[in-house]
């Protein structure tokens, strides 16, 4: 009976007192207007909807950004204490291992060589082992939801799923995996949802890191280059150049039961670049998200603006 109820105040303990450990990563954002309205707004709208008690926040960032981010928490009245990590630092240090998906999955674009883009992966070994579970995004977002109804999600991943990842809202990959749809025109790579294996957008992702680090499958990926190469091969998959999601998405071609997708209000992306470039038949099918649900996080990828708020709250009523 005592043990019952030690157990019960102990799992109400456990509970109320979920802390989240949040992860982004700055860099160049002292010197960019752009990039500092993103994170003002993104920080805002986050301490918007989360109590900042249940927040730990860690930034990856160089040390102007840093800068920039305390400033910018100090303004906001933000009093606990973050996790600086300095990106220079951490580079050098996993350079072995980051290089070869940064050779890999940047063949042409510039933009997405940084390091930046490809230290998701590696948060596990990053990070110190007690903390067992991140949301990572990106700062191009706005939270119009409570992140920790998005940390619950953690306990729907089944035993298999180590990643939670949104789907990719363009046919991106569609587009990538042109020659290898055209050998295979069964194939459900490449597809659109619901039943399709679309591909990925990184922009915010649910990491286990505690299965992650016991995953020999995931890391054998991170160590040996060889299996990453065989699989772009295999899947055709040339001039991948939109960082740790080309990554995440390749390897979903093969391991799918790794990811857990979630569900596009979680990561609502506005970018429409690919509209209008031979797609349009299908677009709807990629970009469609729950039109009559209400969205919980936009992204403004490739620089979107972000929908203004007052016509929304208009919408909705
Ligand atoms: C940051 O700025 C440096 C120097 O201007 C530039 O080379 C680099 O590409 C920038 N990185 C990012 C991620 O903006
Ligand atoms: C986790 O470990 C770090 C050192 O690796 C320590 O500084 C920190 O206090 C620990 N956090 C908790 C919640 O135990
Ligand atoms: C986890 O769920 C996915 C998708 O529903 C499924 O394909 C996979 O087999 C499941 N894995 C386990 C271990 O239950
Ligand atoms: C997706 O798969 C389900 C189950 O096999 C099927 O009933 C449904 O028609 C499929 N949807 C599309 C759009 O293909
Ligand atoms: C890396 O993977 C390849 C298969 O593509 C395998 O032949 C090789 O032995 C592996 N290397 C190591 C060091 O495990």
């Amino acid at each position: 009976m005592l043990k019952t109820i030690l157990l019960l105040s102990l799992f109400l303990y456990v509970q109320s007192s979920s802390i989240v450990d949040v992860v982004f990563t700055v860099k160049n954002l002292s010197t960019n207007d752009r990039l500092k309205l993103n994170f003002v707004t993104m920080i805002t709208s986050l301490f918007q909807h989360t109590s900042t008690e249940n927040l730990h926040l860690h930034v990856i960032g160089d040390f102007d950004s840093h800068h920039f981010v305390e400033q910018t928490l100090h303004t906001l009245q933000y009093t606990r204490q973050i996790d600086k990590l300095n990106i220079d630092s951490l580079t050098t240090k996993y350079q072995q291992v980051i290089q070869p998906l940064i050779r890999h999955f940047s063949s042409s674009h510039t933009y997405y060589k940084d390091p930046l883009f490809f230290l998701s992966p590696f948060l596990h070994r990053i990070l110190p082992e007690n903390i067992s579970r991140v949301i990572m995004f990106d700062i191009d977002l706005r939270f119009d939801d409570d992140i920790q109804h998005l940390y619950k999600l953690f306990d729907q991943f089944n035993q298999s799923q180590i990643v939670g990842i949104a789907r990719e809202n363009q046919p991106v990959y569609r587009h990538l995996l042109w020659s290898y749809r055209q050998e295979n025109p069964h194939t459900l790579l490449g597809n659109p949802p619901p039943n399709g294996t679309t591909g990925f957008n990184s922009g915010v992702l649910l990491l286990d890191l505690s299965k992650i680090r016991q995953s020999t499958l995931f890391n054998s990926y991170l160590e040996n280059a060889s299996l990453i190469q065989h699989l772009i091969h295999k899947y055709h998959f040339n001039h991948p150049h939109l960082g740790d999601q080309d990554f995440y998405t390749l390897l979903s071609f093969e391991h799918r039961d790794l990811f857990y997708i979630l569900p596009c209000h979680w990561n609502r992306q506005l970018c429409t670049w690919w509209k209008g470039k031979g797609y349009d038949d299908v677009w709807d099918s990629y970009f469609n998200c729950n039109n009559d649900q209400k969205i919980s996080i936009y992204h403004g990828n490739c620089n979107t603006p972000l929908p203004e708020k007052l016509t929304l709250e208009k919408h909705e009523l």
